[in-house]
């Protein structure tokens, strides 16, 4: 029997945290944005000046406590989702969390231990890939066969070089390149082949901005994971591309291959002239995946209204950072390791 409305509280209203808010408060249906809490006093304000919004907090747990809300909205830095993911859950709150779930294995141990203990309880990692259309069509074609058994996926995630100086900043919150970036490719890869990583070889390097090296983390990666049944995945990131944000993945099956936004274009126009041939691409992340972005805020508010589990669990956040981890330490280790 569907509810009415889902109060929902944001917490975190950065580069993200923003256009999350946005969607809960003008595009999903049955949403309600009800409250807002950050850290930073300006993005308070922005909330009450464009949104409207009168109840804010500079305190995550004050937001629970008063905020009047049914559910939260995490897209806080990386470092604080599995508690706050936690203290939610243990206050009958409904938790959408930005991924990755935690930035240890234990923590997202312990977040999935706090959701199996209130099965009544939407929780539902932000996986935005799965809800983006292309993606979601691939999996249903995948599902029907259309190209066999599946056996290799290969995924990429690329991002602007402007962006760098900015991910430099964020490493000491977001777990770094494995975690922050390549956790997308990893669930796909787990997603598409429906099966769990057995072991893993990375590579990386600092190769055009060494400040990522001096943080430990790197601005290239590649990485080959092998799958229990013998499938294969091949993953790389780059924080330093020129053209544009170029997600993309390509499924290989017995039967087929599937492509997804090989080309990252910003629309299906070419312009033809004496420079050549040309496509605009999308510039960020959220150019790429709006559609995705509003079609997992939707899913949220609806899992909670007509009482349904999620399609993303907790067990695939913690697979994702399980997988993420052991990428970060064949980086360092420089060899094979077995999850
Ligand atoms: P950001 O640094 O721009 O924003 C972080 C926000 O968290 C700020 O509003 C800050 O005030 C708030 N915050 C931090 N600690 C807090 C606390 N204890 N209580 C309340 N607010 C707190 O970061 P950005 O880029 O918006 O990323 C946020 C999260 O979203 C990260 O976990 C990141 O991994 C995830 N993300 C996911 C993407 C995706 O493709 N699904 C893309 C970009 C980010």
């Amino acid at each position: 029997m569907p509810i009415g409305e889902v109060r929902i509280g944001i917490a975190g209203l950065g580069r993200l945290g923003k256009r999350h808010a946005l969607n809960l408060a003008t595009k999903v249906a049955g949403a309600k944005l009800a409250a807002a809490c950050s850290i930073v006093p300006e993005e308070l304000a922005w909330a009450r000046t464009e949104l409207g919004i009168e109840s804010l907090y500079g305190e995550y747990a004050e937001m629970l406590e008063r905020g009047g809300i049914d559910a939260v909205y995490l897209v806080t830095s990386s470092a604080g989702h599995a508690q706050q993911s936690i203290a939610a859950l243990e206050r009958g709150l409904h938790v959408f969390c930005e991924k990755p779930m935690g930035v240890t294995v234990d923590e997202c141990l312990s977040v999935e231990a706090a959701v199996s203990s209130r099965p009544d309880l939407v929780y539902l990692i932000g996986f935005v890939r799965r809800f983006d259309p292309s993606y979601a069509e691939a999996k249903r074609l995948v599902d029907e066969g259309a190209i066999g058994e599946p056996f290799l996926v290969r995924s990429q995630t690329v991002d602007l070089d402007e962006y760098a100086p900015f991910q430099v900043k964020f490493i000491p919150t977001s777990g770094g390149i494995f975690l922050d970036m390549n956790i997308h490719d990893i669930d796909l890869a787990r997603w598409f082949l429906n099966d769990e990583v057995e072991s893993v070889y990375s590579l990386g390097g600092s190769f055009v901005h060494p400040e990522f090296k001096t943080a430990g983390d790197a601005d290239n990666t590649v990485a080959l994971a092998r799958f229990r049944s013998g499938k294969m995945a091949v993953f790389s990131v780059s924080r330093t591309a020129f053209h544009g944000h170029d997600t993309h993945s390509e499924i290989t099956g017995t039967k087929g291959i599937l492509k997804i936004g090989i080309t990252p274009a910003k629309s299906r126009v070419e312009v033809l002239d004496s420079g050549g041939a040309r496509i605009e691409c999308v510039k960020d992340f959220y150019e790429r995946f709006a559609e995705g972005f509003l079609e997992e805020a939707q899913e949220f508010v609806n899992c909670i209204r007509e009482g349904r589990a999620p399609p993303v669990t907790a067990r695939d956040g913690t697979r994702a950072v399980e997988v993420g981890y052991a990428l970060a330490e064949s980086f360092r280790a420089r060899s094979v390791v077995s999850l």
